[in-house]
């Protein structure tokens, strides 16, 4: 895409997550309906309306870009030379609880062939909107992360002893044994753990160097590809390697300057 599509697909983006986020807003004291519930995990109603607010809006101006998302994925997302890629709530248990730490991540994606003849997605645009704070975090690939229009940095701390690390346990229990151990070796050795129950807001705080790293076994696209963007764009490091399933990736957003002690201190 060109830049000025990129500049239209942010407004769009933009708009559709701020749509969402006001139905979010309104919605945080109320009784909500729960559509299933797990042990670890909650799916809402609203998570469902939210989505088709958010694809409404994305569908309107860009009529050929279809969506995948965490409430639903269009089969043309798998292999069209566009996609949307939707968390439409992120952080959906804080919000079902009543606790103002969730957001909107819409992410655009273009496939990018390679010579091997396989091809990947790669984000070129994201947004991350915090509608309890009023905070939007924004990417243009090869352009500064901005929030609410104000370039962002990483931190540049480069100790693990005085950094914050964030981390998620996904939502299995094989997630959370596999994170259990490595979470008790890393307490002792960063200033502090902090497990807030939003990859998005983790990326996007990690963007802007209130956080030093986040890390979590078992993330999916549509938590990350926004966020991951606008890592990336403030400076820092978004690792991630694909795991088996749809979508599924362990991950390591850093300023640029971590992952190595992280992985040493979990391994320890
Ligand atoms: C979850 C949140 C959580 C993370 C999980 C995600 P959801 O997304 O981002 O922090 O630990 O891996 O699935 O269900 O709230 O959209
Ligand atoms: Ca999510």
């Amino acid at each position: 895409m060109k830049p000025k599509e990129l500049a239209s697909a942010l407004k769009a983006a933009s708009e559709a997550a701020r749509a969402a986020g006001d139905l979010m807003r309104r919605n945080l004291r109320r009784t909500k309906k729960i559509n299933e519930s797990s042990h670890h995990d909650l799916k809402l109603d609203l998570d469902v309306r939210c989505q088709r607010l958010i694809t409404r809006r994305l569908v309107s101006a860009f009529p050929e870009v279809p969506v995948l998302g965490e409430e639903g994925i269009d089969e043309r997302s798998l292999g069209a030379p566009a996609r949307w890629v939707v968390d439409p709530i992120d952080g959906t248990v804080n919000f079902a609880y009543g606790i103002p730490h969730a957001c909107v991540s819409i992410a655009l994606q273009v496939r990018v062939p390679k010579s091997s003849g396989n091809a990947f997605f790669r984000t070129d645009v994201g947004v991350v909107y915090d509608p309890f704070l009023g905070e939007e975090f924004t990417a243009i690939r090869d352009l500064p992360a901005r929030l609410n229009g104000r370039p962002i940095q990483v931190s540049q701390r480069k100790r693990l002893d005085e950094s914050i690390v964030s981390l998620g346990f996904a939502k299995s229990e094989a997630t959370l044994n596999a994170m259990l151990p490595a979470v008790g070796r890393l307490a002792h050795q960063v200033r502090k753990l902090r497990l807030m129950g939003s990859a998005a807001l983790a990326l996007v705080y990690v963007a802007d160097g209130r956080f030093d790293a986040y890390i979590e076994p078992g993330v999916r696209l549509w938590d990350i590809a926004a966020g991951g963007l606008i890592v990336e764009c403030a400076g820092g490091e978004f690792w991630c390697e694909p795991l088996p399933g749809d979508h599924v990736y362990r991950l390591n957003a850093n300023n640029g300057r971590l992952r190595r002690q992280i992985e040493r201190a979990i391994q320890s």
